[in-house]
């Protein structure tokens, strides 16, 4: 074990980043699932806690493979999974939240994680047809019967968190946040912090842009759904490549990768916040929980943000349709 700190989303303690599993089953290409079970023993190994998956990843698949990998070491895991879509993926989007629902998706996950609880539950979108209310109840009424231990939203609007933490304390509130998606500053973070939500950012390296890694979408396999997201588009890439190659210069003058720059920043944003960078590869987890040890200056992290202004940040973080299930 390495010494990877400790940060606490609301009551729950948990690894200062954690492990973001989806793309060892869904949506960035064919995946390998020696490779992906032995990085999650290597997170393990190192020191990570929080393990993020979805009923929604692989359709099933993805938590299936964190069952197998955490079979033997469950006390060492901060399990995460969420339920929501009853959609897969390529069909369209179909939320749901209703009480019946909630109860039978979360057997369905402890049955293929092969655990007698999860650690911590989210509803992956909040459904538009339904009370947050009576979603939040079921889910309550989950922990009360000791089959989930704390409660999360994924991507809610300022107005549901406060009704949801009425019903039941919602532990952790993750939704996209880094250098290229900053906009639950401005209302969601700000109500977090006051109920003591803590904030998990999803695709903190920008699905990977943020790295650096990439100079075109012919680098991604013909089924990433990357090649379909209005910022890797046509135009769009380009103007944001030219931010990239500001961070570029940035981390090279700092010493550190850029993807390290990114997720650096992330992590500065405050001590109730838990970035899950997503992996499949040993050599990024370690290059990932590295980043961990780095400081950056009030001057550094003004530079950071001057390379990567929201305004120019050219395309929206999802396509229109899956745009109107965010912020609900
Ligand atoms: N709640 C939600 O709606 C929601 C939505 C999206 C994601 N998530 C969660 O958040 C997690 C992270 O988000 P994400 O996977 O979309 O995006 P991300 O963490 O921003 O980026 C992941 C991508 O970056 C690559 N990568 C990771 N570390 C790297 C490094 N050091 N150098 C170069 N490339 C690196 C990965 O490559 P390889 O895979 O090839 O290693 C992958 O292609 C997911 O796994 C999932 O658990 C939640």
């Amino acid at each position: 074990m390495t010494d990877v700190p400790t940060r606490h989303l609301g009551s729950l303690a948990v690894s200062a980043q954690g492990l973001g599993c989806m793309g060892m089953s869904h949506g960035y290409g064919a995946s390998d699932d020696a490779q992906s079970i032995a990085t999650l023993h290597h997170a393990l190994d190192l020191g990570v806690t929080l393990l993020d998956t979805a009923d929604f990843y692989g359709a099933g698949h993805n938590e299936e493979l964190i069952g197998r990998a955490v079979a033997g070491r469950r006390d060492q895991v901060v399990l995460a999974t969420k339920f929501g879509f009853a959609n897969r993926l390529g069909e369209p989007v179909r939320v749901r939240g209703d009480a019946a629902y909630v109860r039978q998706a979360c057997e369905a996950s402890l049955r293929r994680l092969g655990v007698d609880h999860i650690d911590l539950y989210y509803q992956h979108r909040v459904d538009p047809q339904v009370p947050i209310e009576e979603t939040v109840g079921a889910m309550a009424e989950l922990v009360q019967a000791g089959k989930v231990r704390h409660l999360g939203l994924s991507e809610a609007g300022a107005h549901t968190l406060r009704r949801a933490h009425a019903v039941h304390p919602i532990t952790a509130l993750q939704s996209e946040w880094s250098l290229w998606t900053r906009d639950l500053e401005a209302e969601i973070a700000p109500v977090c912090r006051e109920l003591g939500i803590g904030l998990v950012p999803f695709s903190p390296l920008g699905r990977g842009f943020l790295t650096g890694r990439y100079s075109s979408v012919d680098e991604l396999s013909e089924t990433d759904m990357r090649r379909g997201q209005p910022r890797f588009a046509d135009g769009n890439l380009e103007r944001n490549l030219a931010i990239v190659a500001q961070l570029n210069e940035l981390a090279e003058a700092k010493g550190v990768t850029t993807g390290q720059l990114a997720l650096a920043w992330v992590q500065h944003r405050g001590d109730d916040v838990v970035p899950i960078p997503g992996t499949r590869r040993q050599r990024y987890l370690e290059e990932n929980l590295a980043a961990l040890a780095i400081e950056l200056s009030a001057e550094e992290l003004a530079a950071i943000e001057a390379a990567a202004p929201a305004e120019e940040i050219a395309g929206t973080r999802y396509d229109a349709t899956s745009l109107t299930f965010v912020d609900n």
